[in-house]
């Protein structure tokens, strides 16, 4: 044997108890740990490897996330993360104790994050193949299950249960809480709602799925259930099914499901085939709510699917589709799902009682769109000429929409901006370039 070989070999058995050991059958032993950015800890797979527990390095840069991945699949989607979503530096590390079960810690050693508090002392930790990482007690029984604590994703074997929750990201890029939330109700009704970042405060929601019963019990929603054969559905206190999406036809095989309440608001059931060679690599949309998210969100706070301002139109694939109408940018340039905001100066001076400022702006028309919850004005019966006129000599008017004979007077910031043919009327929206005399 040349040494090179034997080097090789003593290295591959030297690795071999922290690399495969740990591996076989997915369970994790109390005292092992992951360290971010480190490549001789590895991450914790399940047995048949279809999901890895530890850290995703994010994106162009050095931060990792504590997360669940598919490991075996091209893309490897992530379906679970702790610590809020919020990634860690390289050096920080994961691992279990018996007494807090995982903990994560940065690089110093200050606690980030853990599963406590947990009752029993934890024997050892399981990567399921379900996709759940499992704290087991001494008892066998489980004491922890990430499947408990869902961020953005339910798998199949995955029960949410009566006030449970799921938070969209910030963005595909950003982990952290966003605006959208799919919460089952102590009614009974599951429903996807916007909310206020800051106080959690919940808006009116955009898709219920009609399993609430404010009288009886028996009625109401109390489990989401997503089953192995990739069917989701509400179960009722009388134990009947209210299936979401598809009730049959669902491709069988060998495929992977996740249901994901996506960053832009849109629940979507997915299905990706298991093998290499099977097609496509990808993960196919089956179903998703709301039909429409950029006309179904009708909230009267917060912005809509898209920014203040923004125009929301629905793609191909059901989802929004943002951007700032002619003579706003956005206000985050990296971010085309937030707020938009004028480049130009829009507000009342001394004089303008006088109406001279109508000279300034230009009057874009734009049609099938309406930001419909910004009104402050309606003129009935108005024409054409009397509404664009009418908003132009109003330094208080950002844009007024036009629908029969009525014409709507609104005021900014514009929210809950749409084009799309439901619409059903044209808007004359203030823009461009303030007018030098
Ligand atoms: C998994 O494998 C380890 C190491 O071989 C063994 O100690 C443990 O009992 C196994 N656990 C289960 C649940 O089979
Ligand atoms: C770890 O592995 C990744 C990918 O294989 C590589 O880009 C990175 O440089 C490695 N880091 C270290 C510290 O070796
Ligand atoms: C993995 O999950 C399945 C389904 O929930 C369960 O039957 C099994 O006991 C779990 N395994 C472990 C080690 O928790
Ligand atoms: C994600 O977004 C939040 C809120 O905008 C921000 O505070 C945080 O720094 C972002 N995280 C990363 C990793 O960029
Ligand atoms: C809102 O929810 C987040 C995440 O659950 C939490 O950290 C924060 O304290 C909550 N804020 C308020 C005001 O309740
Ligand atoms: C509640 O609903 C169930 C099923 O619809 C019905 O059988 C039962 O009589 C109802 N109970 C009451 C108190 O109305
Ligand atoms: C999953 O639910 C669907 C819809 O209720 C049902 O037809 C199917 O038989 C269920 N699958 C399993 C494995 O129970
Ligand atoms: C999104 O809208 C912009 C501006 O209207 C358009 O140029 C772009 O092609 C659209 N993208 C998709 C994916 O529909």
């Amino acid at each position: 044997m040349s040494y090179p070989l034997v080097h090789a070999l003593f290295c591959f058995l030297l690795l071999l108890p922290f690399s495969t050991v740990a591996q076989t059958n997915g369970t994790v032993d109390v005292g092992a740990s992951i360290t971010a950015g480190d490549n001789s800890t590895t991450p914790w797979l399940s047995a048949s490897q279809d999901f890895a527990f530890g850290f995703k390095q994010l994106q162009d840069n050095n931060l990792f996330l504590l997360s669940i991945w598919y490991y075996k699949i091209p893309d490897q989607t992530i379906v679970w993360y702790a610590n809020e979503g919020v990634p860690v530096s390289a050096g920080s590390k994961v691992g279990i104790t018996a007494g807090k079960g995982l903990v994560l810690s940065d690089p110093q050693g200050r606690e980030l994050w853990s599963s406590a508090p947990i009752l029993n002392q934890v024997a050892y930790g399981s990567m399921n193949d379900t996709g759940s990482f499992v704290l087991v007690g001494g008892g066998s029984f489980n004491i922890w299950e990430s499947f408990k604590y869902p961020t953005d994703t339910l798998l199949p074997m995955q029960i949410m249960e009566s006030g449970g929750v799921l938070f969209s990201r910030q963005s595909e890029k950003n982990f952290s809480r966003g605006r959208f939330q799919l919460r089952l109700l102590k009614d009974g009704n599951l429903v996807l709602n916007t909310r206020d970042l800051v106080t959690n405060l919940s808006y009116d929601a955009y898709y219920w799925s009609n399993t609430y019963d404010g009288v009886n019990i028996t009625n109401r929603g109390y489990q989401v259930i997503f089953n192995e054969t990739g069917y989701i559905f509400v179960l009722t206190g009388s134990k009947q099914r209210v299936v979401l999406g598809p009730t049959t036809g669902l491709p069988s095989g060998d495929y992977y499901y996740r249901a994901t309440l996506n960053f832009d608001g849109v629940l979507t059931l997915y299905y990706h085939p298991k093998t290499e060679n099977a097609n496509p690599k990808t993960w196919t949309p089956l179903w998703s709510e709301p039909d429409n998210i950029c006309v179904d969100i009708r909230a009267s706070q917060g912005r809509g699917a898209c920014g203040f301002n923004s125009i929301c139109t629905i793609d191909d694939y059901k989802r929004p589709n943002c951007s700032c109408p002619e003579g706003y940018s956005l206000l985050d340039p990296n971010d085309k799902y937030r707020d938009c905001k004028p480049n130009f100066p829009l507000r009342c001076e001394e004089d303008d009682h006088k109406g001279s400022n109508g000279d300034l702006y230009d009057l874009l028309v734009l049609i099938d769109t309406d930001w419909p919850l910004s009104d402050y004005e309606e003129l009935k019966p108005f024409s054409e000429e009397m509404c664009r006129n009418s908003c132009l000599h109003d330094c208080f008017c950002a844009a007024a929409i036009l629908r029969g004979d009525s014409c709507w007077k609104k005021k900014l910031p514009l929210s809950n901006g749409r084009k799309d043919s439901v619409v059903n009327g044209k808007a004359f929206m203030k823009t461009g370039a303030l007018k030098t005399d």
